[in-house]
């Protein structure tokens, strides 16, 4: 093949009920960042999936460096040069940096060569950038550096293509800067990467060619500079893209929710949330912007009950819910969103059906019977055939483990589940954490829509992102934290200057912003 790393021909997979991939062409050359587009449950994963030996395809034939190929395991996979880094890294958390590169290698010495390892992970992650301690356990690291460690771990057994399955998704934006300049190292060293994302102008910015899937099949493969975001969407979606967020004048009312002073430890000690107070009122939605780490999940984990707080006071309509149990917090309908959807979010290997009862299998429609404590089948299929059709879930059967759906479809459950479950008694407090990660153009507006809905109708909003776009359309207040504290609370968000908020998130105080500070930072 002239210069194809890899190339896939023809390649179809069913499972159960759906056909994830069809007759899907597709391939990489050296030095390429190769991008894949498509809706979520498009297919991209899976196809993806299948060039890593994960799944083996119904029809079809797969060339590395021009020669046919068969997987029967990732092992294989990677001894042909083809390495993934998927959502979910797929570390041992309880093992080091350098333990980790050689899991499940074949021919591991009785005795580790520990410091051999060592000087070869340093030279690899001095060579593409991804700065690690070598000695540090994996559950010591942030997000962004369990990745690094997952793609070094690619780069040292030897991958030269390498597929990223939506990498960027749980970065900040710093780390996705570094994660390019990375990759750009590997295109220069002749690698290939394929690169999936729902982010139109990474793919434009940082891809040379794009393969577009819908509904399995592929639409077409063109290069980046021949193309425009509005052309993507229409080839995913095969129509044009959906209009703009419309988002009414807040009208909010009484307070529901009330955070004073509020101080909380982190996981590895020290101090997470350092003197936080808010409010939240009905009718109206308080965005949070700022860094990952900077005590956003301490913060909301201590407002539904999951994390201890260590002084301070939550209440709720009044009701002092000080450090009560996540049950109080969700019998005062307060719904949480968080961002680790599969640990928190979801029970992976329950389905469908059960998973769309999780938070209201104990009240009724769904417990029945003298005491509560049946429950109703058909009442729970109903509930979920409703979530799956108010958000165009695509999901193969109510039956379906959740860990089988696509990312975006698993997300859409998770965020119809929370926001639908909230129908009777007092107005729902709603704390979401990057409500349209991992979802396509036409889902972030349906889910940003349903948000906003919900708000119309009485729900008190705390919505974190780092998406500053997202937080900009939707908030009606905006608080910026920085090292778990507030640099400001600002109450009309969209008349600041975006350098105003740039500052915050980088440590200043808000009232400590002046005139010159904002021209210096433009
Ligand atoms: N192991 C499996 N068993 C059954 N169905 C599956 C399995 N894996 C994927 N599917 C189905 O195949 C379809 C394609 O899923 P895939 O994960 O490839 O989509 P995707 O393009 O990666 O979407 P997203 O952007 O949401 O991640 C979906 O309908 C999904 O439910
Ligand atoms: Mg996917």
């Amino acid at each position: 093949m002239n210069g194809a790393l890899v190339e896939m021909r023809g390649v179809t997979k069913r499972f159960s009920g759906v056909t994830a991939n069809k007759a899907v062409d597709f391939s990489v050359e050296a030095g390429e960042v190769h991008a894949l587009l498509g809706e979520n449950g498009a297919g991209k994963s899976t196809l993806m999936n299948i060039l890593y030996g994960l799944y083996r395809p119904d029809e079809g034939e797969i060339f590395v460096n021009g020669a046919p190929v068969e997987f029967r395991s990732p092992a294989d996979a990677i001894t042909a040069g083809i390495g993934m880094v998927h959502q979910h890294f797929m570390l041992v958390q309880t093992q080091t940096v350098w333990e980790n590169m050689i899991l499940g290698m074949k021919d591991i010495p009785f005795f580790l060569p520990g410091g051999e390892i060592q000087k070869k992970i340093a030279l690899i992650s001095e060579r593409y950038g991804l700065l690690i301690d070598p000695r540090a356990t994996i559950e010591q690291l942030s997000v962004g550096e369990q990745q690094r460690v997952a793609i070094l771990r690619m780069l040292y057994r030897g991958a030269r293509v390498l597929i990223l399955d939506e990498p960027t998704s749980v970065l900040t934006p710093q780390e996705a800067s570094r994660l390019f300049s990375t990759i750009h190292r590997m295109t220069e060293e002749g690698h290939g990467v394929v690169f999936i994302s729902h982010k139109m102008n990474e793919v434009l910015n940082e891809t040379k060619r794009v393969t577009v899937l819908r509904r399995g099949e592929t639409v077409k493969t063109v290069a980046t500079a021949d193309t425009d975001a509005s052309s993507l969407a229409e080839m995913m979606m095969g129509q044009k893209a959906p209009l703009n967020l419309h988002r009414p004048k807040a009208a909010p009312g009484e307070r529901v929710f009330e955070v004073r002073d509020i101080h909380a430890s982190g996981d590895r000690g020290p101090e997470a949330v350092s003197g936080l107070s808010l409010f939240l009122r009905s009718g109206e939605i308080l965005g949070v912007a700022g860094v990952a780490g900077n005590g956003q999940r301490e913060l909301c984990e201590c407002l539904v009950g999951l994390r201890g707080a260590t002084s301070g006071t939550i209440s709720v309509r009044n009701k002092n819910m000080t450090n009560a149990s996540p049950r109080r917090f969700i019998n005062q309908n307060v719904h949480y969103i968080p961002a680790d959807r599969s640990g928190v979010g979801m029970a992976t290997g329950m389905d469908v059906r059960d998973n769309s009862i999780l938070r209201s299998y104990w009240s009724k429609p769904i417990s029945t019977g003298t005491l509560g404590e049946l429950i109703d089948w058909r009442a729970a299929e109903i509930r979920a055939a409703r979530i799956v059709e108010d958000f165009n879930i695509s999901a193969p059967s109510p039956n379906t483990p959740v860990r089988n759906l696509s990312g975006g479809n698993l997300q859409k459950l998770l965020m119809g589940r929370e926001l639908s479950d909230s129908q009777t008694g007092d107005a729902p407090v709603i704390i979401v954490m990057h409500p349209t990660w991992g979802l396509d153009v036409a889902a972030t507006l349906y889910v940003r829509e349903r948000i906003l809905e919900r708000r119309e109708n009485g729900a008190a909003i705390l919505l974190i992102s780092e998406d500053l776009d997202e937080l900009l359309a939707m908030s009606d207040r905006l608080a910026v934290l920085f090292e778990g504290k507030f640099m400001g609370i600002l109450e009309h968000p969209e008349d600041e200057p975006i350098e105003k908020i740039g500052l915050m998130m980088a440590g200043t105080m808000a009232e400590a912003i002046v005139n010159a500070d904002i021209e210096a930072a433009s």
